[in-house]
């Protein structure tokens, strides 16, 4: 139903979570099915861009025609983003990366002692993936993804302004989680605007649409 509206682009996307790992055989996630994300690649795609997808750990399928690369760590997802930045067109960070990596992670498994002690973890920040793109020169077209559990309208657009972006997609709850539906609205310079509740395969189309429309 919809036209080859990014014809001749490309465009990078992110989805799915990170895993920064404790140790061998333990890790902390964020949740996210990397349905949204995947769905915009399809309908990327679909619209005739040239679509590269840098997935974190998912049980989906690449979309077809679409140049998958998978990664573990926040720090992974970034360093192959700005190594395929350079002549996209437009960024999309969907994933939800993990704001943290485990500092002291062990190479070794960690195992329980008798007198009941626990581990301690240190924490030290991951990169915040989309502002490094937004920071870049002749950067593409960006646009980020919010999801708060309360006051989205006006975290939304505070978030668009401090990521520097032109568009931001807010979903609207927090129940959106592994789910086929979504409801989104949208952040930009002449304010906001909710999508129609539909399923994320629908609302991929109707989110590529718009980009193609910003994109002019
Ligand atoms: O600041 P917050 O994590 O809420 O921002 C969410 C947006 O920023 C999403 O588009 C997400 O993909 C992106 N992000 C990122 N790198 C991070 C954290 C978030 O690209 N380290």
């Amino acid at each position: 139903f919809q036209s080859k509206v990014l014809a001749g682009k490309r465009v990078l996307l992110t989805a799915g979570p990170t895993f920064e790992p404790i140790d061998p055989v333990r890790g902390i996630t964020n949740l996210s099915s990397g349905k949204m994300g995947y769905a915009i690649a399809r309908a990327a795609r679909e619209a005739g861009a040239e679509v590269t997808l840098v997935s974190g750990p998912t049980a989906l399928d690449t979309p077809y025609g679409v140049h998958r690369i998978n990664v573990q760590t926040a720090q992974q997802m970034h360093d192959v983003v700005l190594s395929r930045v350079g002549g996209q067109d437009v960024f999309i960070a969907v994933a939800a990366v993990a704001d943290w990596r485990v500092a002291n992670a062990s190479g070794q498994k960690l195992k329980k002692n008798g007198a009941g002690d626990v581990p301690r973890l240190d924490f030290a920040q991951n990169p915040d993936i989309l502002a490094a793109v937004a920071a870049l020169p002749g950067r593409p077209y960006c646009v980020g993804f919010a999801a708060e559990s309360e006051k989205l309208l006006e975290y939304g657009e505070e978030k668009r302004k401090r990521k520097g972006i032109p568009l931001l997609v807010g979903n609207i709850g927090h129940q959106t989680f592994g789910k086929d539906e979504n409801e989104l609205v949208l952040f930009d310079d002449a304010g906001h605007q909710r999508l129609p509740r539909a399923d994320k395969r629908m609302l991929g189309r109707l989110l590529v649409g718009e980009i193609a429309r910003r994109l002019g």
